[in-house]
């Protein structure tokens, strides 16, 4: 029997909502189709945006959204996105699939999905192969408030009050994709190129985002950072507001990423062990920016995360759709308590990516739509977004899992919001059940909330006729006695238990 002991005088940081955020690319279904089907669709749609798939992300409280990408963010150009849609450049996407963008879905159309979902802007400027006049001149087209080239440009396309930018990414993946710079180099451009991301408004200052590492590249994350704070104002609030981090979870390799649905119990280890990985990833990152800020006051920003499994059979190799199991809600549920146990750092993360691509949150055909376990778990997750992080510590937990690829039994995160307690926990095993003795320290006379489960069988999936395989539901196996809980808690199995 495993302990968890939660002591709720003790709060911590506060879980920065942003934690919960999400990532849409111009890749393969995820914009086009997914979210945006134009206004002339017989699926149901508000300004081109679908009806169904908005819906279900409101129910999600999704805080912020990155787009146009990624890779593609490198190449955008985002004058092409703007005006009348029939004049409007075609490009070819060579990053994803070869496919011709129309570039139907611009600026103004992003913006307008962001107010229908309710949730913050995440702009990812272009610094690979774009200028710094270009950069500068969509930050005065979005966010000025008065006459300027730019801000006529806004109007006369139909949109009169300047928007608001949250934050804006300086550059995606400048170590690949996005110019294979050197950490120097890069440095350097961010400098240059952040100079001119104009705060137009003191009072919705845009919060600015550096390129950050790859996985484990600690070389990356110093000599960026070194060479920012080389010679740099002291006060670099509004220089640098987030640094970002990726990372992906493949069974074996970026060359053997392995099935989405097929895949052996070994499999299920490798990537519960890789997925648990994210938190040795935080710590390394974090020590280096400890260095240069140790206020803390430069958030670190996971805003590419998730499983990155083969396509889906048949499907186009370059639009990266893949299904989404049992086993990718726990690798949700094991990063997502990974963030909140971090959120000194973690300021932001956005799950790559929100529909039809790699993990996402909703997969979409024609005009039917399902939620996978993943969106399951967002759901019940959601309650974490703005609370207190509590002190809490397993104890009598053992490993599951073979050799190597060994991993603890289980594992949670505890906030307090409103007067609720929060506690997710995750159950890694493929076969075993665990029961769980809480102590709500410094409460007393607890009283249930609500109990929900995810759960299934390790390879379960949602699909277009049986939509409901995997869904969130009552949590039965838990019984309260003054400050005491007790759990049973399956394999397989993500859980949230909210008491007050
Ligand atoms: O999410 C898919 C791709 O993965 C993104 O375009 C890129 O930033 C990363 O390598």
């Amino acid at each position: 029997m495993a302990r968890l002991l939660v002591n709720t005088k003790n709060k911590k940081e506060t879980i920065a909502p942003e934690i919960y955020g999400h990532f849409s690319e111009h890749l393969g279904r995820c914009i086009y189709e997914g979210l945006y089907v134009g206004e002339n669709s017989d699926i149901p749609n508000v300004n081109g945006m679908r009806k169904d798939v908005v819906d279900a992300l409101r129910e999600i409280q999704v805080p912020v959204l990155r787009w146009p990408g990624g890779c593609f963010a490198d190449e955008y150009h985002w004058k092409d996105g703007i005006g009348p849609k029939e004049t409007r450049k075609k490009m070819i996407n060579t990053h994803w699939g070869g496919v011709t963008e129309d570039n139907s879905f611009g600026t103004h159309e992003f913006m307008e999905l962001c107010e229908q979902i309710g949730c913050k802007t995440y702009i990812n400027g272009n610094l690979g192969s774009g200028t710094v006049q270009e950069m500068s001149e969509w930050v005065e087209y979005m966010t000025f408030n008065g006459m300027s080239p730019m801000a006529d440009l806004r109007k006369k396309n139909g949109h009169e009050k300047p928007w608001k930018v949250d934050f804006f990414g300086v550059g995606n993946e400048n170590w690949g994709c996005g110019g294979n710079m050197t950490p120097e180099h890069y440095g350097n451009e961010y400098r240059r190129y952040q100079t001119y991301v104009r705060n137009y408004d003191a009072e919705r200052a845009i919060q600015k985002v550096c390129c950050g590492s790859n996985v484990d590249d600690y070389h990356w994350t110093e000599g960026v950072l070194k060479t920012c704070f080389d010679h740099t104002p002291e006060q670099f609030h509004g220089f640098m507001d987030f640094l970002s981090l990726h990372y992906y979870v493949f069974t074996d390799g970026w060359d053997k990423k392995g099935s989405a649905t097929q895949f052996t119990d070994l499999d299920w280890f490798k990537v519960m062990k890789r997925a648990l990985y994210m938190d040795t990833l935080i710590k390394g990152h974090s020590a280096i920016m400890d260095q240069y800020d140790p206020e803390k006051k430069i958030g670190m920003s996971v805003d590419e995360w998730g499983n990155w499994f083969d396509v889906e059979p048949g499907t186009n190799p370059g639009f990266l759709y893949q299904q989404n199991t049992v086993r990718d809600a726990l690798v949700a549920g094991i990063t997502l308590n990974i963030f909140n146990k971090h959120c000194d750092r973690v300021k932001m993360a956005c799950l790559a990516q929100m529909v039809n691509v790699l993990q996402s949150v909703i997969l979409t055909e024609g005009p039917k739509m399902v939620k996978t376990p993943t969106y399951h778990v967002f759901h019940m997750y959601r309650h974490h977004q703005g609370g207190k992080l509590l002190d809490s510590a397993l104890t009598g937990v053992n490993e599951v899992g073979p050799d190597e690829w060994k991993v603890p039994h289980l594992t949670e995160s505890v906030s307090e919001k409103d007067g609720v307690v929060t506690i997710t926990i995750n159950n890694l095993s493929v076969s075993d059940t665990e029961n769980v003795e809480v102590t709500l320290d410094g409460m007393e006379n607890v009283t249930l909330v609500e109990a929900n489960i995810v759960t299934g069988a390790k390879d379960s999936y949602n699909t277009f006729d049986n939509p409901e395989q995997v869904k969130e539901e009552k949590f039965e196996a838990v019984t309260v006695a003054g400050n005491q809980l007790s759990l049973q808690i399956p394999p397989c199995s993500v859980v949230e238990i909210r008491v007050k």
